[in-house]
């Protein structure tokens, strides 16, 4: 079964009650929610007001994917929103094992995300802590970049060693995920797909999560 995470960056913040409808209507399993800072990546997002607002009338799984320097700041008042999954970036974070305990304390999941030249081997000690693993198959920051194709043996090296330690983490993939390489993600071991431009620039978002979901699972 794989997992559809349509990424409400590309939706129409001026339609987002209705963009968000969309998602609770369709055959999507979550609810991916970028927080960019301008400062560990080229780009701004929302803040929690929005955030607040998306959770709200979010009916699944909400999965917030920071980008953020220090996520330590803000882990609680993510639980207060109401997020399911908080996933902060490896190279954000100085205390990564202290990070992820704060996070799980607080009842939510726990996801480390690493950018596309962080190697795998460095969650080695802190793989049967997690929830998930959040494989950037593009450099963070934007929506619409292309595909990096070195992610596919990343992911099957990730799912090596959550075998090899016995996690239970779910692979999730992040950036440029279309219909040409669901089907191959989830082959090497991916369970969570990401997809923003290929969702809502579609001409029927709705029938693209459905023809998403038979990829992956075909
Ligand atoms: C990029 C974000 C992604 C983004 C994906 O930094 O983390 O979640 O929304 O967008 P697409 O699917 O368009 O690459
Ligand atoms: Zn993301």
């Amino acid at each position: 079964m794989a997992i559809i995470a349509p990424s409400i960056l590309s939706a129409d913040f001026g339609y987002l009650n209705q963009d968000i409808d969309l998602i609770n209507n369709s055959e999507a399993g979550w609810f991916h929610i970028d927080i960019m800072d301008g400062v560990f990546v080229p780009n701004i997002s929302f803040g929690f007001p929005i955030l607040e607002a998306v959770n709200k009338k979010a009916q699944k799984i909400k999965d917030t994917h920071l980008m953020i320097v220090n996520p330590d700041r803000y882990i609680e008042t993510f639980h207060k929103l109401g997020t399911n999954y908080l996933t902060v970036h490896y190279e954000a974070c100085t205390h990564l094992h202290r990070t992820i305990q704060a996070i799980k304390l607080t009842g939510m999941k726990a996801g480390v995300a690493l950018n596309p030249h962080t190697n795998i081997h460095l969650l080695e000690d802190v793989i049967t802590d997690l929830d998930l693993v959040l494989i950037m198959s593009v450099n963070p920051g934007f929506g619409g970049q292309k595909f990096i194709e070195n992610t596919y043996k990343k992911i099957a090296n990730t799912k090596d060693l959550i075998l090899q330690k016995e996690s239970k983490a779910l692979i999730q993939v992040d950036g440029g995920i279309n219909l040409d390489n669901a089907k191959k993600l989830t082959e090497v071991g991916a369970d969570v797909l990401v997809a923003g431009s290929t969702v809502f620039n579609a001409k029927d978002p709705m029938q693209m999560i459905h023809d998403l979901k038979q990829k992956a699972e075909s």
